[in-house]
């Protein structure tokens, strides 16, 4: 017979119930979790947040409730597990720095890969039925003609995107054993992010590190008088302009496709591995002259080598999360992105984040 996804049974009762259970987001004071949990409270949904505001910020959860620890804190997970009766978790807490995992591998053997184990013993003991991961693109390394599928081989070429595969690796045995014991199955979508950008709409949220890395969210701080240069790292690529090509996508964007797998979850919906990317990218020079445009202003740029653990290219065959989750990307505007960054990048200092 046919399980019914939207109820729940425990590994040790097997109680089914019938309303509907809560949502745990973990790091969801960060910035992409920030934004989906914005996008949850606004349809409705009970959702709780686990951050321990290592790199997220208090303020960004807005009333939504915030329980502070770490994801590998088992007792303190199973607690909240239980407390906010979740079946389904939204997973963003990790560090996600190319270069850093390149200079510290072991902080993201660390975070990212025995920190969600922990996690998932603690999701799979109290019968947590759903589970959307943050992937990555940076598992693919350095795929054929610079564009990826969600067949294409994954050969990571840093240690970021070797931390998430693992993590997806994981997620397809323990569905497959959780399956096995005749509770039901951990179902999961592993969401592959290629670049995100920009900030919510209404300047309540946005993108905050004290220690900036990303292209377009240094180049927002550069238009607001934060940095005195944007670096390009590497102009002798064999790319058009010999800078690196992303595919860059709207936060916002991305935030709705983890609700677009929610609801594939609760209709049933084999766990899928998708990409997030809108299926076109620009260069380096391509989103500095869009940061230019937006803020009116010339920027200074100094060019240097390339960064360690860079591929050339990285673009997303976009078209699979359309058609298994019926993703409608609203925001596929190099130039919308951009300006939403500097409009968030002018408010921040108003906002008492820092
Ligand atoms: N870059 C610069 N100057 C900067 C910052 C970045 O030239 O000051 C370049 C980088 O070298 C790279 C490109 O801009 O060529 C994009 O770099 P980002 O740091 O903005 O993003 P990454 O592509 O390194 O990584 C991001 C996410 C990963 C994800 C990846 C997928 O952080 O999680 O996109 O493409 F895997």
């Amino acid at each position: 017979m046919r399980p019914d996804y939207n109820r729940r049974m425990t590994n040790t009762v097997g109680t089914a119930q019938a309303r509907r259970s809560g949502i745990l987001v973990t790091g969801g004071a960060g910035y992409i979790g920030s934004h989906t949990v914005l996008q949850l409270r606004e349809r409705g949904e009970r959702v709780v947040v686990l951050d321990d505001l290592s790199t997220g910020f208090r303020q960004a959860v807005l009333d939504t409730p915030l329980v502070l620890g770490d994801v590998a804190d088992t007792a303190l997970v199973t607690r909240v597990l239980r407390e906010h009766d979740v079946d389904t978790v939204l997973h963003f807490a990790a560090a996600l720095s190319v270069p850093e995992s390149v200079r510290d591998p072991l902080k993201y053997y660390g975070n990212n890969t025995a920190g969600t184990r922990a996690l998932l013993a603690a999701c799979t003991a109290h019968g947590v039925s759903q589970f959307v991961f943050s992937s990555t693109a940076a598992v693919y390394g350095i795929p054929d003609g610079g564009r990826a599928g969600e067949d294409h081989p994954t050969r990571p070429i840093n240690p970021y995107g070797r931390s998430k595969l693992v993590t997806e690796w994981m997620l397809r045995d323990v569905e497959a054993a959780t399956g096995a014991t005749g509770t039901l199955p951990l179902r999961h979508v592993a969401l592959r992010y290629f670049n995100v950008a920009g900030a919510e709409g209404s300047g309540r949220i946005g993108q905050s590190r004290r220690d900036a890395f990303h292209l377009v969210h240094v180049a927002a701080e550069h238009v607001v008088g934060q940095r005195d240069h944007v670096a390009i790292f590497g102009t002798d690529y064999p790319t058009p302009d010999g800078t690196a090509v992303r595919d860059y996508l709207h936060v916002e964007d991305l935030a709705r496709a983890h609700l677009d797998a929610l609801d594939y979850l609760r209709r049933g919906g084999e766990s899928t591995t998708l990409n997030v990317g809108y299926g076109h990218g620009y260069s380096v020079r391509e989103v500095l002259a869009a940061v230019a445009r937006a803020a009116g202003q010339p920027l200074t740029l100094r060019e240097g080598p390339r960064r360690a653990g860079d591929p050339p290219e990285l673009v997303s065959e976009a078209s699979a999360i359309r058609r298994v989750l019926g993703w409608q990307p609203q925001r596929d505007d190099l130039d919308l992105i951009v300006r939403s960054a500097i409009d968030w990048e002018r408010k921040l200092p108003g906002l008492g984040w820092r």
